[in-house]
């Protein structure tokens, strides 16, 4: 017997049962996506799959293309085996595209499901065309828009197809709601080891006055169009929708898969998850300040607040930065940023880890705390260079009152700064679109704003974000 499953956690708890029912060598667990999952060669026989019902994990546009992947794997691997798969409802089941010889009725509590017997048969080989080759399958018709949509993504990627190459970029944006009614946007991702694409779709929601009905048939038009034309398999197309949201909500888990894949970045490796938060790990607009940062860090004690996964302080880390400090209030962020300094064999410290007994500071650090409140209390500690990017607002439950950084961003521009060494500099950084600095109130301050930090992938939204390097006048 052989069992998988993609998390790590899941493999630990059922090696830990294997193990405490004597059945070492008998059954066999290994960590594995369904994408990788195969019949051992020359064997038949069963293959047991409760998948997720959405009762409690996922969504149900996710969980159908799971099942439509579950069900692609058993007629692509397992021909001639049968399938026994606990389903929590009928419409689920009819997405695996494998017809049931039968069907079991059961209960859980008050939710009715059913196991599917099914047999894995050889595809019906597709009718032979005069030519005596297999007729292709047949193509829909796009709509006129559809059409536009593709050739605007096809006129973008050629676009933008000379400088990922000439940059070694793998990951950006390659649509942002270039035609209006397909408000999208479209950032494609390559993991680093298999080179496989992902595309992370952002829906925008649509005005009130937008017909829900049509805006669902755009957002099918668009998603076959970007599997179609990009030759992305469903589960590589990852979609979300991205309403004006604030505080907390904006970091909430969206769903519990842990599917987790390395980028290169430059010189850096960063792990990015395209469905179970709103935002991926890495934000790509940032591409060109993280480069520059890790260009201007080499002998440098660098502190970064706000820090997320830490893909800035992992750059400063490769820049050669004497040390980095990270700080943020998120333990999954940080144990993110963790897992981001270990793929570039990087030693860091994270926040649970006791650093009482250390001689010395370490290298790089992960602090979890209140970053407004952490930058009062550092006393006599200071920095050569501070990059400070805060969410535009927030009212996490760990904080004392909230943030907002269009109203506090002059009380922490000061507290930054008087953490600067005599030399050092503040790079201050905001995607608030509407943002103002108040230069007035940054008197002592020499205030610059940072060129050349918009990359050619975000033209369209030139304000994505803004960005200074904030020194101490004299
Ligand atoms: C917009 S992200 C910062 C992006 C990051 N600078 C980067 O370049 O990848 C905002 C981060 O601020 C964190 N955060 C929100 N309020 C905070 C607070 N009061 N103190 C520290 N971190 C906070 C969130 O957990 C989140 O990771």
């Amino acid at each position: 017997m052989i069992g998988y499953d993609a998390e790590p956690d899941a493999v630990r708890a059922a090696l830990a049962c294997v193990s405490a029912a004597g059945l070492q060598g008998v059954v066999h667990i290994e960590k594995r996506s369904l994408a990788e999952v195969e019949a051992p060669s020359g064997l038949t026989g069963l293959v047991v799959c409760n998948p997720p019902w959405g009762e409690r994990l996922g969504n149900r546009r996710e969980l159908e293309s799971l099942y439509a992947a579950l069900g692609r794997q058993l007629r692509e691997h397992f021909v001639g085996w049968e399938a026994a798969l606990l389903c929590g409802d009928t419409s689920l089941g009819r997405s695996l595209g494998l017809r049931a010889r039968k069907r079991n009725v059961l209960h859980d509590g008050p939710i009715e499901c059913q196991i599917l017997r099914i047999d894995v048969h050889e595809p019906k080989p597709r009718p032979l065309g005069a030519d005596g080759k297999p007729e292709p399958a047949p193509v829909r018709e796009r709509s006129e828009g559809a059409r536009s949509f593709a050739n605007r993504l096809s006129k973008n990627k050629k676009k933008l197809r000379a400088w990922s190459k000439r940059e070694g970029v793998s990951c950006y944006r390659l649509y942002e709601a270039d035609i209006p009614e397909y408000n999208f946007a479209v950032d494609l991702y390559e993991a680093a080891d298999t080179g496989l694409l992902h595309a992370h779709v952002q829906e925008y929601a649509p005005p009130d006055t937008v017909d829900e009905g049509d805006a669902r048939r755009r957002r099918g038009e668009a998603l076959a169009v970007i599997r179609e034309d990009l030759g992305l398999t469903r589960e590589r197309v990852h979609i979300k929708r991205r309403e004006r949201q604030k505080g907390a909500k904006q970091y909430a888990k969206l769903d519990d898969s842990g599917n987790e894949f390395a980028v290169r970045e430059g010189p850096a490796r960063l792990w990015v998850n395209l469905d179970d938060y709103l935002d991926t790990g890495l934000f790509l607009d940032h591409r060109p300040v993280r480069a520059k940062l890790r260009e201007a860090a080499a002998g440098k004690q660098v502190l970064n607040l706000f820090c997320y996964t830490a893909s800035v302080s992992v750059h400063a880390a490769l820049g050669r930065a004497s040390s980095t400090t990270s700080v943020d209030l998120s333990r999954i962020y940080l144990e993110w940023a963790a897992r981001n300094f270990a793929l570039n064999g990087l030693a860091c410290v994270g926040p649970e880890e006791d650093q009482g007994y250390r001689r010395s500071r370490p290298a790089h650090e992960l602090i979890r705390d209140d970053a407004l409140e952490w930058i009062r209390e550092q006393g006599s500690r200071r920095w050569d260079l501070i990059f400070c990017d805060p969410p535009s607002f927030s009212n996490s439950k760990r904080m004392r009152g909230t943030l907002d950084v269009q109203r506090d961003h002059v009380e922490i521009i000061h507290r930054c700064a008087a953490l600067l060494r005599p030399q050092g500099q503040l790079w201050f950084s905001t995607n608030l679109r509407k943002f103002k600095l108040d230069i007035e109130g940054l008197d002592g301050l020499v205030v610059e704003e940072l060129s050349g930090t918009i990359p050619p992938d975000f033209a369209r939204n030139k304000t994505i974000h803004r960005c200074w390097v904030i020194t101490r006048r004299g």
